[in-house]
């Protein structure tokens, strides 16, 4: 999380790091501050206001700066944060600058070993104006700094442990940045006569589309002409530049009030792409694979490992993959299973999903499980991420970039990629014949028609959700896929609403969550899963009985529900196993109607951020 932007160039650059950060507001918002050299010396200017849906930190920085335009000097770094070490406050934002002003650094990440830097710079007579981890990088600098930059820069990166993508200015050098990259992302733009570093493309695309990635350990130095990468020991590193494919259009609004509805409504497209050049006629092809067919037959185990909503489109994947494929299939958060002593074997295929490439936990649990002998799958939407670079075999989802918090098309993507790979493993194992595959494929050349549907069929989504907006604890009930579409649409209402949400499997909720029960509660009854209709239709009698208000999920044309339903959400009909997309799009609209109807800050909500970068 946080997000870093450096510019040396010709132009002002305050107003360019400005616009950076406004792209990577999504990975941190509680303070907003940049650095700017110009003539030997360094101006810093900082905000950090609570996030409201009239204000920010970046806004109120853009106040303070006058778009920038007050900040004179053509080489800087930028920051947006989330707080790990230190409140949100003005004096732990970032730049923090060393004691005698010479530099200004930004930091993405944590220094683990921070308290005892900290301690041996405070012994040595170093002031520290913040509670942040982040601070000691400032203070190394001028406490190794004879002059030479580079070497100031080796020598403190020798002393940190941790994760840290740095941008580093420095008074004496005009025109010149360092940035430095471990464990934490960062990526060099290409520009003419200017040239760029942020943590992620988005915020480059708008100047230059030419990126260097750098390795962990790798630091560069940047001047309006000259990129130079160097390894960790100081010695130049040859580097290829890399085209992306983002642009400038895809990465804003286009017209809808936020990035998430924009978003969500981009879906039918999204899996379009992610599924289009993967079908040939009707055959699914991986092109690239490094995964065999024999290793495909080989697999006894497969284990899906993600955070949040990655770890939801997993759950999706499990039902299916067990049910197709015949393979026994777990689905473990990654913060969980790096620290598990995780059983592998070379029959193990670990599946990785992650949107960002870049989730520190998920990233660990793929090294804990590689180093054991897994094979890695990678489910992931951001070309040349870190995760990416990992896997033995990437299924990228070419959503293009998704900016609200809360993921909408980057799940369904997933779930898409999961769907295929389940179709094109299990025919791999013989274990669907011809016709179902057949099927099977065609259930997945309809997905993009039936996300779409899935908001025609909804047009009062809205009206439902201002009838419900006020609600204090909503349960979310479901069995088998419908079970692991409630997980992500309960955790979509709760992160953007700030509603209490819960999702259940239906069958377990007498265990317990129905002493919650009481008149008027909301229950959203996801009654998709044709098998156990019947079942689901007891618990919703259940549920009913203790005065619960129901809101059902079903399928459109299935009106077997609606005598026990005080409102409904319609589900395009889909085959069996392949329908959780077309539920997940209205509940998706579902929460961000609550949320607005709320008042809510919805594509930054409260205390999250896009991309968690630490543990
Ligand atoms: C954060 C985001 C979620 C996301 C999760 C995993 O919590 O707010 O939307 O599902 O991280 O992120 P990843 O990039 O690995 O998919």
């Amino acid at each position: 999380m946080c997000g870093i932007v450096g510019f040396t160039g010709a132009e002002q650059a305050a107003p360019i790091l400005l616009e950076g950060l406004r792209r990577l507001e999504y990975r941190g918002y509680d303070s907003a501050g940049l650095a700017v050299e110009n003539g030997g010396r360094i101006t810093v200017v900082k905000a950090s206001v609570p996030v409201t849906k009239e204000d920010s930190s970046l806004i109120t920085l853009t106040r303070r700066t006058d778009d920038g335009k007050n900040v004179p000097g053509t080489c800087g770094i930028s920051h947006t944060r989330w707080a790990t070490h230190g409140a949100p406050t003005d004096y732990n934002s970032h730049p923090h600058m060393s004691c005698d002003g010479r530099f200004a650094i930004v930091h993405n990440g944590i220094i683990e070993n921070y308290v005892t830097l900290r301690q041996e710079l405070v012994e040595k007579g170093y002031e520290f104006a913040s509670e942040t981890d982040s601070e000691v990088v400032a203070h190394l600098l001028e406490m190794y700094y004879e002059g030479d930059f580079k070497a100031a820069v080796m020598k403190t990166v020798a002393r940190l442990e941790g994760a840290y993508a740095l941008g580093i200015v420095c008074s004496e050098h005009p025109g010149t940045l360092y940035a430095v990259r471990m464990a934490s992302p960062l990526i060099l733009g290409a520009g003419k006569g200017e040239n760029f570093f942020a943590s992620d493309v988005t915020a480059l695309v708008s100047h230059t589309r030419n990126v260097i990635y750098l390795e962990d350990g790798e630091f560069a130095c940047l001047t309006p002409e000259s990129i130079t990468v160097y390894a960790p020991d100081g010695a130049e590193v040859e580097k290829q530049i890399s085209v992306v494919e983002w642009d400038v259009e895809t990465a804003s609004k286009g017209g809808y009030e936020h990035f998430m509805l924009k978003e969500i409504m981009e879906q039918p497209k999204a899996i379009k792409n992610a599924i289009d050049p993967r079908l040939k006629g009707s055959e699914i092809v991986f092109e690239d694979m490094s995964l065999t067919d024999e290793d495909i037959k080989n697999i006894d185990r497969i284990i899906i490992t993600a955070c949040g909503s990655a770890s939801y489109a997993g759950q999706v994947g499990r039902y299916v993959i067990e049910k197709l494929c015949r393979i026994p299939v777990s689905v473990e958060l990654a913060s969980e299973l790096r620290y598990s002593d995780p059983i592998i074997t070379d029959r193990t295929l670990l599946i990785v999903i992650s949107q960002s490439g870049e989730t520190a936990d998920t990233k660990a649990a793929l090294e804990e499980c590689k180093a054991r002998g897994a094979k890695v799958l990678g489910i992931i939407n951001v070309v040349g991420s870190s995760i990416a670079r990992l896997c033995n075999d990437v299924l990228y989802n070419w959503a293009g970039p998704e900016i609200a918090v809360a993921t909408t098309k980057g799940y369904t993507t997933q779930v898409a990629l999961l769907y295929m790979f389940a179709v094109y493993a299990a025919k791999v194992r013989g274990t669907i014949d011809r016709e179902e595959y057949a099927t099977c494929v065609d259930a997945i050349k309809a997905l993009p028609e039936q996300a779409q549907r899935a908001v025609d069929i909804n047009p009062d989504v809205a009206k439902t959700a201002k009838k419900y907006y006020d609600q204090e604890h909503i349960f979310f009930i479901g069995r088998n896929i419908d079970y692991a579409v409630s997980l992500e649409g309960s955790l979509k209402l709760k992160e953007i609403s700030y509603l209490h949400s819960e999702a259940y499997p239906a069958g377990e909720l007498k265990h317990g969550p129905i002493a919650l029960i009481n008149d008027g509660r909301l229950v959203v009854a996801l009654c998709c899963y044709d098998e156990l209709f019947d079942k689901m239709l007891s618990n919703i009698k259940e549920v009913r009985a203790r005065g619960a208000r129901v809101l059902a999920v079903a399928a459109e044309g299935d009106d077997r529900v609606l005598s026990e339903a005080d409102d409904v959400i319609r589900v395009p009909a889909a085959h069996e196993l392949f329908g959780a997309i077309g539920e997940v799009v209205p509940l998706q609209l579902f929460a961000y109607y609550v949320a607005r109807e709320n008042g809510c800050s919805i594509d930054k909500p409260k205390n999250l951020a896009k991309s968690v970068t630490v543990e």
